[in-house]
């Protein structure tokens, strides 16, 4: 498969193709909302399991009406202040939203991406897309059109290249119930973010109840080929391991002989660059068949706690 133009990539999702796209956060999967066998495709191409639902992308708030109902005022109140941008609203869905989209629950997940490629790809379309992130699931999450190819390899599917995504994280997932907004999972926007909107605490849906209703909380993700160990004191870490090791640290270089290769998430300490460097250094380190990657944890805070928890997806073996 090929790099397409917007144009190709139209006509391809219109002919019930797959297409990975750019957004802000990560590459996603696209394909019609509106046809079981495009989708079906996403499901297949991701060795995704049918029970893990998928982002609904629309180009304007006007098109959520056509996908959700129901919807709170508090709900817009988020779309405004985020949209376009990666907070993804979890509504009650309108009935002619196919099953396989909802994984047969009575919710749809949607939000407006914030990239002028899939901005106007959307504004193209006559159809919303779903688009998962554009990776075999349980792999690292693409965040430009190389990485898409690296996690493919010779099953890569249509690439629309957009460059590289500049939050580098996937979007917050949200939902907005009667007792308050419910966090599925942290993301691109803090939830301290959320908080300062709404102006009460964001309740942090416990991943043990939660794993029905957002297998996004699924213990096991975004994990990396070679192992992942997570530390606090790296140097310390590094002194008990043997073999190729490579090092993802936070602020900080590390000194050690022992350390193969080592990659700086943000010499100047800044979590959002930290975000958006994290798939990207973790794919790099991924092709130098390293024994162990040790990735050292962020301040446990704003995007920092997002960080930190697809780190320690990554490291449930
Ligand atoms: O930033 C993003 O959100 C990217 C880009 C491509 O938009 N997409 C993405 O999709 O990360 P995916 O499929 O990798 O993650 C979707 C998350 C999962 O955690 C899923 O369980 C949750 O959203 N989700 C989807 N629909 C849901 C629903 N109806 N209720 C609760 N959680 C839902
Ligand atoms: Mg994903």
């Amino acid at each position: 498969m090929k790099d397409v133009t917007i144009d190709e990539a139209v006509q391809l999702l219109q002919m019930d193709e797959v297409v990975a796209i750019p957004t802000e956060t990560v590459y996603g999967l696209a394909a019609n909302i509106f046809s079981e066998a495009a989708i079906k495709k996403i499901f297949e191409k991701k060795g995704r399991p049918l029970t893990n639902p998928l982002i609904v992308h629309i180009p304007s708030v006007d098109a959520l009406e056509t996908l959700a109902q129901n919807i709170p005022p508090l709900a817009y109140k988020l779309a405004e202040k985020f949209w376009p941008g990666p907070l993804t609203l979890v509504l009650e869905k309108r009935p002619e939203i196919l099953d396989i989209i909802t994984a047969g629950g009575p919710t749809v997940a949607v939000r407006i991406p914030n990239h002028p490629v899939s901005l106007e790809l959307l504004r193209k379309l006559p159809f919303p897309v779903a688009a998962p992130s554009a990776n075999p699931s349980n792999y690292l999450s693409p965040t430009s059109a190389e990485q898409v190819k690296q996690a493919f390899g010779a099953a890569r599917p249509y690439i629309l290249d957009g460059g590289r995504c500049k939050r580098g994280i996937e979007s917050t997932v949200v939902a907005v119930k009667e007792d308050g907004v419910h966090l599925y999972r942290f993301g691109a926007i803090s939830k301290e973010e959320i908080e300062a909107v709404i102006g009460e605490p964001v309740i942090v849906a416990n991943s043990e109840k939660t794993i029905a209703a957002s297998p996004g909380m699924m213990k096991k993700h975004y994990s990396p080929r070679s192992r992942l160990i997570l530390t606090n004191d790296v140097v310390a870490t590094v002194e008990e391991l043997d073999g190729r090791i490579g090092v993802l640290s936070f602020a900080n270089e590390y000194q050690h002989e022992k350390i193969h290769q080592q990659l700086v998430l943000s010499g100047t300490g800044d979590m959002a660059e930290a975000a958006h460097n994290l798939f990207s250094y973790l794919y790099d380190l991924d092709t130098l068949e390293l024994d162990v990657i040790v990735a050292e944890l962020l301040p446990e805070e704003g995007l920092g706690r997002s960080v930190n928890d697809r780190l320690r997806r990554g490291a449930v073996r």
